[in-house]
């Protein structure tokens, strides 16, 4: 194919997906809401339980520091929310997945929101071939995302819930720097994937949103790529708007910032670009 032809194509895609995801989002739609945020201490996370909260909903927030869950769950109360409780959970052990959704369902009498948008830390760096890493960061950004999904289903669907998963433009494309973590997130998009469909065919009234994220500027994201990339970090508090929106409209996936759309569509077309500019946006000295 031509490269004029692609670019044609690209273009009606573009107005395409501009028309479908218009917005028609009204933030009343979430008051009373029964939402589960998790990785809500910190981040992307903690910016979600604060929309939620001026919108209204019924929150419960989870990560593993007690204290500083505190702190939100203060804050969401003064800022609107309904109810906010929070409980605290690893998600590298084996029980607390299921754990912090019994206690939603259990505190809330039921879910609408499943959030699902913690992640392990992990070093951003060449991979130094720890496979015990890798095993623990599964658990954490990918086995325990379907842990939960499994303990919240049967609520999601009385209540004609949705699941919201935080993926990555990782979870598209590879990069550099962060192998362990890019596995998760492919694991994410493929396991979802999957599911996404099986909804549908099982008519589960219950819907699925993929979030993929270009480069946030959250604290922990940002003290990682320092010295590595000059790559623009788009703000933590408009990407958690972008998400909730897109969860609220039911919508099967959501890009944020807008051109990761058009990243994930031109890298497999034009994979020449694609390895030049990647491999030119990353600082390394051997
Ligand atoms: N920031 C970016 O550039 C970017 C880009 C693409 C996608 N994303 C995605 O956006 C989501 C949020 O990212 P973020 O940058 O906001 O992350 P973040 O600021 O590092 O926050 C991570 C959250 O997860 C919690 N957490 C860490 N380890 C945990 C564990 N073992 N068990 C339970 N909770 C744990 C942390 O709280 P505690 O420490 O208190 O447990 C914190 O609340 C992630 O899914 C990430 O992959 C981010
Ligand atoms: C599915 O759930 C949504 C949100 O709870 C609701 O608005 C819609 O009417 C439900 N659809 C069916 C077919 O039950
Ligand atoms: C980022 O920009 C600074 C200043 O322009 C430059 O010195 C540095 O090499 C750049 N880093 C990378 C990774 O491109």
């Amino acid at each position: 194919m031509t490269f004029l032809l692609k670019f044609l194509i690209m273009s009606v895609c573009a107005i395409l997906t501009a028309f479908i995801w218009r917005d028609t989002f009204e933030t009343e739609s979430l008051r009373g809401a029964r939402v589960l945020v998790t990785g809500a201490s910190t981040g992307i996370g903690e910016q979600m339980a604060y929309y939620y909260a001026r919108f209204g909903a019924q929150i419960i927030i989870t990560a593993r520091r007690e204290n500083v869950l505190l702190q939100v769950a203060e804050k969401c109360l003064s800022m609107g929310a309904q109810k906010v409780l929070y409980i605290s959970g690893d998600m590298a052990e084996q029980s607390d997945p299921a754990r912090v959704v019994r206690f939603a369902v259990d505190k809330l009498g039921g879910l609408d929101y499943l959030v699902l948008n913690h992640i392990g830390s992990s070093p951003f760096a060449m991979w130094d071939g720890d496979v015990e890493h890798t095993r623990w960061l599964l658990q954490v950004n990918f086995l325990s995302y379907i842990q939960m999904t499994s303990a919240a289903l049967p609520s999601l669907k009385q209540s004609g819930g949705s699941i919201i998963v935080v993926s990555s433009l990782l979870g598209k494309m590879s990069t550099p720097f962060a192998a362990p973590y890019t596995a998760t997130k492919f694991a994410l998009n493929g396991f979802f994937g999957t599911m996404y469909h099986e909804l549908a065919m099982q008519r589960a009234n219950v819907s699925l949103t993929i979030c993929t994220l270009g480069l946030i500027d959250t604290e922990s994201a940002m003290e990682k790529v320092r010295g590595y990339t000059n790559i623009t970090a788009y703000p933590a508090a408009e990407a958690a708007l972008q998400i909730i929106k897109a969860g609220a409209l039911r919508q099967r996936e959501v890009f944020y910032p807008w051109f990761t759309f058009y990243v994930t569509l031109i890298k497999d077309w034009f994979p020449f670009f694609t390895d030049l500019i990647i491999q030119n946006f990353y600082s390394y000295e051997p």
